[in-house]
């Protein structure tokens, strides 16, 4: 038992369900997911509020950047008392060694090794049933010569025949794994076929059975929307670990979503008879947080933290909720952190009131970020009754977190309605603090705004989505913009965020923030040359007459 940094105490039992999560590893997997090492650090911190046990923080062979983030996260957030930190690796010498370079500093290291079992995956790597086994003996062992804690992954065992499924397992424990996940990489499987094979794998591996310390873990993808159904399907077989991510993020359709997982436990107690560390209290910030520093917005109606998960609308279950909560409630608002609390500062409030508030909602922010927040939080205090804990939040994921900027919004000014063709001057300062002022003509306010922009920056992109909403309600909300933008001739997407009362200025500073991703992740990206801007066209830039 622990107390961790964040306040957490961790306890484990045989009936405990140990969280990994891997948000910052198959979440950030999701098109348009990137995150800056900055960014990464403060979801991990949050993940460690959150209470979960084990952060997958990133495949460290993938490029010097995912090594460098994985190495802070684990000096940074995997104290003693803190979350396991992992890192991924393929069966391959070089990955793993570098895998243990990203993890080493970590108090609680793991490498986590995966090779391809079903047929097709086999196939795809040219290797024989046999061949693989001695890739996992061979992955596995230099793993445990590296590292205590290892676990190891038969990748797509969902389409793998149990008799080879079993003989990986073997292998991976015999060599010294101490955790087995079992994942269905194409989320393929249903519950039931599902929980049988967890079952019979729990059964039947030699080395692996009951009381022999091994952990079995499940990790679902949602393309049938079973992702978590399958989950809760492999505790009742028997898993002790479950793989997860934030706002159910991932690739394709995504992970099993780890509020769902959680909140399905907690509030089903007499059907899994098990319990988790989380602290369901931080799953409503942790949620905004990932959203917001992803660029990827949550759907209305998702469950456990959509922005109708706690709505009433209609009037005869306004009436019941109103009567007794229960009526139409199986879980409170408040067990999530959906408690509403509103910043009791006021316009004279000052920065260490700021700052303190601020500490208490997880984020740490000093000196010139500090000041930065305050003079937004100022101004939105003159024009919004009560500044909320989701107001502060988003005024933090816009302003704080470090997307390095090629080019900063100086200005924006539109001129648009009814009576006229809607037109945006920008002004846009350079690395170099050099200003270019560009007007520009389209089909709305955001079209122009984003063709002035494309006139000084030459970036080339589709914008592929373009999502507005207000961070709470009211007229004067802050308004939340994100954006997706993708290269030309690349399948890679980038995200950016934007909060401010002014939706046009929100819809820029998104915009630019995508395209200074796109910079930094592409390497390129520079001034139009005077003369060569366009200003005028008849393409539209955003899909809407925003
Ligand atoms: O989906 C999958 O198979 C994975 C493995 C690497 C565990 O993400
Ligand atoms: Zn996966």
């Amino acid at each position: 038992m622990a107390e961790g940094e964040s306040g957490v105490v961790r306890t484990y039992d045989e009936n405990t369900v140990v969280i990994f999560d891997t948000t910052l590893r198959d979440g950030e997997q999701s098109p348009g997911a990137t995150l800056s090492s900055a960014e990464k650090l403060e979801i991990a911190r949050q993940l460690a509020r959150l209470g979960v046990d084990v952060i997958e923080a990133g495949f460290p062979a993938a490029s010097p950047d995912d090594l460098r983030a994985v190495q802070r996260i684990a000096r940074e957030v995997g104290t003693p008392d803190g979350p396991r930190i992992c890192g991924l690796a393929r069966a391959v010498e070089g990955d793993i060694r570098t895998c243990w370079e990203g993890v080493r500093e970590a108090a609680k290291p793991r490498i986590h090794t995966f090779l391809g079992t079903s047929p097709m995956h086999l196939a795809m790597l040219n290797i024989t049933q046999e061949e693989g086994l001695e890739r996992i003996r061979r992955a596995v062992t230099l793993a445990r010569s590296l590292c205590e804690d290892v676990e190891f992954s038969p990748m797509d065992a969902g389409r793998t025949d149990m008799d080879y499924l079993i003989k990986a397992c073997a292998v991976a424990v015999e060599c010294g794994a101490r955790t087995l996940n079992i994942p269905d990489t194409v989320g393929y499987v249903t519950p039931a076929e599902w929980e049988e094979k967890i079952a019979t794998l729990i059964a039947e591996t030699p080395g692996a059975g009951k009381g022999s310390g091994v952990i079995w873990s499940v990790h679902c993808h949602n393309d049938l929307g079973m992702a978590t159904a399958n989950t809760l399907a492999g505790i009742r077989a028997g898993a002790r670990q479950v793989e997860v991510t934030i706002n159910g993020i991932g690739e394709r359709a995504g992970n099993t979503s780890l509020e769902e997982v959680v909140m399905a436990i907690h509030t089903r107690q007499s059907v899994f008879n098990v319990r988790t560390n989380i602290d369901t209290t931080q799953i409503i910030k942790t949620s905004r947080m990932v959203s917001n520093y992803m660029g990827m917005p949550v759907q209305p109606n998702k469950a456990i933290v959509g922005a109708n998960a706690f709505a009433h609308e209609s009037g005869i279950h306004q009436d019941g909720v109103l009567k007794n909560a229960e009526t139409f409630e199986i879980m409170t608002p408040e067990s999530v952190g959906l408690n509403q609390s509103r910043l009791t500062l006021g316009k004279l409030s000052g920065r260490h009131a700021l700052k303190v508030r601020l500490k208490e909602l997880g984020y740490d922010v000093d000196g010139e970020q500090l000041q930065k927040v305050f003079v937004r939080f100022k101004a939105l205090a003159d024009s919004k009754k009560v500044v909320t804990d989701a107001d502060l939040e988003a005024l933090v994921a816009d302003e704080v977190v470090e997307v390095k900027e090629f080019f900063r919004l100086g200005d924006v000014q539109v001129t648009c309605g009814t009576m006229g063709m809607p037109t945006a001057t920008i002004k846009l300062v350079d690395g170099e603090g050099h200003a270019h002022i560009h007007a520009a003509v389209g089909v709305g306010p955001v079209d122009a705004a984003y063709r002035a922009i494309d006139a000084i920056v030459h970036a080339p992109n589709t914008l592929v989505e373009y999502s507005v909403h207000s961070v709470t309600e009211g007229i004067d909300a802050l308004g939340e913009v994100t954006v997706r933008i993708t290269p030309p001739d690349s399948p890679r997407t980038f995200g950016g965020y934007g909060a401010h009362s002014d939706v046009i200025v929100a819809s820029v500073k998104a915009y630019l923030a995508a395209l200074n991703r796109m910079i930094a992740a592409l390497g390129h990206g520079s001034v139009v040359p005077e003369g060569d801007a366009a200003t005028v066209g008849v393409k539209s830039k955003s899909q809407s007459s925003l």
